[in-house]
């Protein structure tokens, strides 16, 4: 499967491509050098906050997917406790690291919302690894976009709308790609349907890394009180 590098009759969005409404394409937003820096970024915030296995609720079953967070909040998934967002690393119980400096500039750069993300979930896939269709909805505010950047092996990504019967198309999303999905594409049924193994040089080992940057809580009307935000 080939990315579309020009998809007629679809105006750009600042740089991007407008997929449907509320979802930009940013083709290679990250080149080379900055998808390296970004991988060492990532490489020291997993040394604070290691992967881990995530299990589904009420079943167990665990993820193929390893996760991690960077932020304030992070989303994390266990039998007991279901899908929710926390302060802390479930297994060490340590306060998750910093979001990546690269993500943080993306997000001012394309995300069009005045506030930080909190939560910087890391999701690792190595080659037989998936994810199902699925909401990100776990968030207080949606008027939030999420912001999705993929390092390493490429993928084949599915989205559809904002039922799960919707039908779906499929992008090829590759290592400095960015996916916004916002407005009326803000609970859109996406997933990951297979990685394309050795696809990609950029981490060691192989596999791919997905960034999602998420806004989780609303912010507090100006004027109540609320401390700065950077
Ligand atoms: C996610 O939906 O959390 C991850 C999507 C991706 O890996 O591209
Ligand atoms: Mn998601």
């Amino acid at each position: 499967m080939r990315q579309q590098s020009e998809l007629p009759g679809i105006a750009p969005a600042r740089g991007g491509h407008c997929l449907a409404p509320g979802l930009t394409f940013y083709q290679g937003h990250f080149d080379d050098a900055a998808q390296r820096a970004l991988a060492d970024e990532i490489a020291e915030a997993v040394l604070q906050a290691p992967w881990y296995v995530p299990r589904m609720p009420r079943s167990g079953r665990a993820f193929s997917v390893k996760m991690t967070n960077c932020g304030s909040l992070g989303w994390v998934s266990d039998r007991d406790g279901g899908y929710r967002y926390q302060a802390v690393h479930p297994v060490t119980g340590a306060a998750w690291p910093s979001i990546p400096h690269l993500a943080l500039n993306a997000w001012r750069a394309l995300s069009s919302y005045p506030h930080p993300p909190e939560a910087c979930l890391l999701n690792f896939y190595d080659s037989h690894a998936r994810m199902g269709l699925h909401q990100d909805r776990d968030e207080l505010e949606f008027a939030a976009p999420v912001v999705s950047i993929s390092l390493g092996d490429s993928c084949c990504f599915r989205y559809g709308g904002l039922l799960r019967s919707d039908p779906a198309k499929k992008l090829e999303l590759c290592s400095g790609d960015i996916l916004v999905m916002g407005g009326a594409a803000r609970l859109m049924f996406h997933g990951v349907d297979k990685i394309f193994a050795a696809s990609s040089g950029l981490l060691p080992g192989g596999g791919r890394i997905n960034l999602t940057l998420r806004r989780v809580t609303r912010p507090r009307p100006a004027g109540t009180g609320a401390a700065r935000e950077s």
